[in-house]
């Protein structure tokens, strides 16, 4: 392999003010930019105008299977001695298909770089000042994604049972069941329930509400993906003053 090289990225939930300083330098060294659909298109300005930008998210339109085109492009550009800068949204390593890419672009002799970003699962409920972890409140946090590749559930009574915050990515489609999962195993109606999507950009909305309510609150207040779903005694947490705008966005 020429010496080429692969920066993974993370770019954050959104806000591009939270790109790392690494994330900036590795964008401004790349001959390629391989661009995820969720990333804010304000990274564009680090990177050098003569770089080739090329749209790899599920709407780009490759033919192929899209994971398996954007690890072929990679170990194509990288073996022809480019920088390549694969920038996804969040975190590489957080349901991000990161590891894969890795694995793919080691196999193939590739040398590659991982920049963290922050995670949406942190960053979004930390937009309405939500801590996911709070000593006086939980025992940690449990991250998990409400789309799993297998459709399998996971143990909801172990969930409702571990005295963790638990932050829910992809759940918007699955929303109803994974509350119905949750009553059923234990955790108590009233357990504080919070929604945001687009967490950190203008056009951020959010509920709060309770498990038992969220996923009325949220086809009343019209939410979609992407959002990040927060359930535990933090989400009481929520700034109202930054909430407010929010709602009043719905209204
Ligand atoms: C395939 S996962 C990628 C997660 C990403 N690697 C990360 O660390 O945030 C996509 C999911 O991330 C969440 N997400 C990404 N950006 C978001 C944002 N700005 N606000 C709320 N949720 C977001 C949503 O749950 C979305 O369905």
């Amino acid at each position: 392999m020429a010496n080429g090289k692969v920066y993974l990225i993370g770019a954050g939930p959104g806000d591009v003010e939270l790109l790392t300083l690494k994330a900036v330098r590795a964008l401004a060294a790349a001959d390629v930019v391989l661009l995820d659909d969720l990333v804010n298109r304000e990274v564009l300005q680090f990177v050098d105008p003569a770089a080739r930008v090329i749209e790899v998210g599920k709407r780009g339109g490759c033919r192929s299977t899209p994971q398996a085109f954007i690890e072929r492009q990679m170990i194509r550009f990288a073996a022809a001695g480019k920088v390549v800068a694969r920038v996804k949204g969040g975190d590489p390593f957080m349901f991000g298909r990161g590891g894969e890419e890795v694995a793919a672009l080691r196999r193939a002799g590739a040398t590659v770089d991982v920049i963290n970003g922050i995670t949406s699962g942190i960053g979004a409920p930390a937009a309405l000042g939500i801590p996911v972890t709070h000593r006086d409140l939980c025992h940690g946090v449990t991250f998990l994604t409400g789309h799993t590749r297998d459709d399998t559930e996971p143990d909801w009574a172990a969930l409702a049972r571990s005295g963790t915050t638990l932050v829910i990515y992809m759940g918007m489609a699955n929303l109803a069941s994974i509350v119905a999962g949750l009553l059923r195993g234990g955790l108590r109606a009233a357990t504080p329930a919070a929604v945001v999507q687009n967490g950190t950009l203008p056009s951020q909305r959010s509920v709060v509400s309770t498990l038992a309510d969220v996923a009325d609150a949220v086809a009343q207040a019209g939410l979609g993906s992407p959002a990040i779903v927060v359930i535990g005694e933090v989400a009481a947490l929520a700034d109202v003053q930054q909430l407010e705008p929010a709602l009043a966005a719905v209204a």
